[in-house]
């Protein structure tokens, strides 16, 4: 078939209504986790403390990002601390140094987290996924599907009060939606799963880098820190 053909054969498809096709990748993507389960030995579910969490992220092979980084990015801050924040990936920066937000958008995190009196002894800083994708692309859906249980897992140890999403990627993957972070900013969700005793108030934020890029936006961004704010307060009055 010529590829003139092809394509009227292709637009004939998507007029029929036909949207997604199947492909042999989850047979693939299958044996991928049988190989990586038996280097890790242990099962995600079975997973009690962060130092196992570390481990298990440490050994396992279930996403290819991990053949192109240099380090695998965990977490920093104080893991007491009842504010979790979650970004996309490592960059240049976290890749060598092994720690999240230690670049450029980092200093700018640190200077909102510092406007609503808060600093790296009071949070915790995780990304939803632990590896650079190369070039700092935005990691692909079925990246970020294959990494999900490690924040999933994360959030169920961590137990936060309150969790702050840094940009769509991370706000795409925790609140299970299609919108873009424009649409998903100046709003209170929850986050829940079956492991979770309760539901915990998520915002989701700009992006730093996206602020460092866009900075007539930089007052939406204060707009939603103000709220953050304001939800701690009521929540340590409660605790
Ligand atoms: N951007 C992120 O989303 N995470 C980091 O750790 C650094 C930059």
């Amino acid at each position: 078939m010529s590829i003139k053909s092809n394509l009227s054969y292709l637009n004939y498809i998507k007029e029929s209504g036909i949207s997604a096709f199947l492909q042999n990748l989850p047979n693939i993507r299958y044996k991928e986790q049988e190989k990586n389960h038996k280097i890790s030995q242990i099962n995600i579910s079975d997973i009690n403390s962060l130092k196992e969490l570390e481990n298990y992220i440490n050994q396992s092979n279930i996403c290819l990002l991990k053949n192109t980084a240099s380090k695998t990015v965990f977490a920093d801050g104080n893991p007491s601390s009842k504010i979790m924040l979650i970004g996309e990936a490592p960059g240049a920066e976290e890749d060598k140094i092994g720690k999240p937000f230690v670049g450029l958008a980092g200093k700018l995190l640190n200077k909102m987290l510092a406007s609503i009196n808060l600093d790296r002894n009071n949070v915790y800083i995780t990304n939803i996924i632990p590896w650079r994708p190369p070039n700092n692309r935005t990691p692909n859906s079925e990246e970020i599907l294959l990494c999900l249980p490690f924040i999933q897992k994360h959030i169920e140890i961590i137990k936060p009060k309150l969790i702050i999403l840094l940009g769509g990627t991370a706000s795409k993957a925790i609140l299970s939606s299609t919108h873009g972070i424009m649409r998903m900013r100046g709003k209170w969700y929850e986050y829940n799963n079956l492991n979770l005793n309760n539901p915990i108030p998520v915002r989701a934020i700009y992006h730093p880098a996206f602020l460092l890029r866009v900075a007539n936006k930089k007052r939406e961004a204060w707009e939603d820190l103000k709220e953050i704010q304001k939800k701690l307060h009521a929540i340590n009055e409660k605790i």
